[in-house]
């Protein structure tokens, strides 16, 4: 029955989970919100808001668990990719904690632990099934084979699709992070009001970095031509911003899964809280006979809980690490 301490810092979310054999019994998350005054994470001031955060948040995960850290078998953390400052303070906890509390160590990479969420709540995927993680940093389509094996066959080759969300709110000077801004306006809009473009990239890999160019260059038209244009039409041009992204998204998922014979889809990452994105896979597995799987909210976004989980299966494997171990802010997938 082992207890792991799970420890996120990746990015700008200071985050610790307790579970106890394979359960998540409490998931911590302190948000950063200093960087909404600067269009985007500051990764000097991300490390030192990770050291404010860090104990209280584990305490608490402690506390929420109602777990003694004398219990805690291992201590798992996010080696990488991210922010290395960031990375730094989580990694440098979890040695401390583990030498202090002689402990055995589990590094996890944060990209596989989007996709072992899926194995938090029932009902679970079963192997092989593909998954789909969008976050303000990737845009991957992963065939998962296994717990560990895992193979990354299509991604972006610029923004990610998150990016290219808060890219396009920015423009639209909506404040950091917009993506779930542009979700609450579409909401509200028609999203065949406007028409992105679709880039034609070859495979199961994608491109933002056009679709956010033309956007630039439609906003600056439209308010040349109309100063309130903004104001009048933002719940349309979101709608049909993210209508464009989560389109792109689908029909490459659509065009994999089919090539791969893959009929369990999973969405991972903060964007797969995007309710426009979670419509259209639901209707699409429907359609096509799919099992669909969605985590809860609060395992979507950077959470320990995945980590904590991912260090579950890690640790019936004996999969330790020592402590000369320091965190990869380009962390191969495999
Ligand atoms: O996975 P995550 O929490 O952090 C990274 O590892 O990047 O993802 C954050 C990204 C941001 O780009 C944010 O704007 C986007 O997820 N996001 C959303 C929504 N909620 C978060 N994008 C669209 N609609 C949402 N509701
Ligand atoms: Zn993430």
């Amino acid at each position: 029955m082992p207890v792991i301490l799970g420890i996120e810092s990746s990015c700008d979310d200071t985050s610790a989970a307790i579970s106890v054999d394979g359960v998540i019994m409490s998931n911590v998350v302190a948000n950063q919100s200093i960087h909404a005054a600067y269009g985007g994470v500051v990764p000097e001031l991300a490390s030192r808001v990770h050291q404010q955060n860090i104990i209280p948040a584990v305490q608490q995960a402690l506390l929420n668990a109602k777990v003694s850290k004398n219990d805690i078998d291992a201590v798992a953390f996010t080696r990488g990719p991210g922010l290395l400052g960031s990375l730094l303070v989580g990694v440098s906890f979890a040695k401390a904690f583990a030498l202090a509390q002689n402990l055995p160590l589990i590094e996890v990479n944060h990209m596989q632990a989007h996709v072992l969420a899926h194995f938090i709540d029932e009902p679970k995927p079963k192997f092989p099934f593909m998954c789909l993680t969008v976050s303000g940093g990737h845009t991957q389509i992963i065939l998962v084979k296994d717990y560990f094996d895992m193979e990354i066959i299509g991604q972006t080759m610029d923004d990610a699709a998150g990016e290219a969300m808060d890219k396009t709110s920015k423009i639209l000077g909506l404040p950091y992070p917009g993506g779930p801004l542009i979700d609450k306006h579409a909401r509200l809009g028609n999203r065949e009001a406007f028409k992105f473009p679709e880039p034609n990239i070859p495979a199961y890999d994608f491109s933002f970095s056009g679709l956010k160019t033309s956007i630039l260059y439609f906003i600056r038209d439209n308010v040349a031509a109309d100063p309130d244009f903004l104001t009048n039409r933002m719940d349309d041009i979101c709608a049909s911003v993210e209508y464009r992204i989560v389109t792109i998204l689908l029909n490459k998922l659509k065009k994999a899964a089919l090539a791969y014979g893959i009929k369990d889809i999973a969405l991972a990452g903060g964007v797969s809280a995007n309710t426009g994105l979670r419509q259209g896979l639901t209707e699409l597995c429907q359609k096509m006979g799919w099992n669909c799987f969605i985590p809860q909210f609060q395992y979507c976004t950077d959470n320990a809980g995945m980590i904590a989980i991912a260090g579950h299966y890690k640790y019936l494997n004996n999969d330790f690490v020592g402590q000369n171990v320091a965190p990869l802010a380009r962390m191969p997938f495999n």
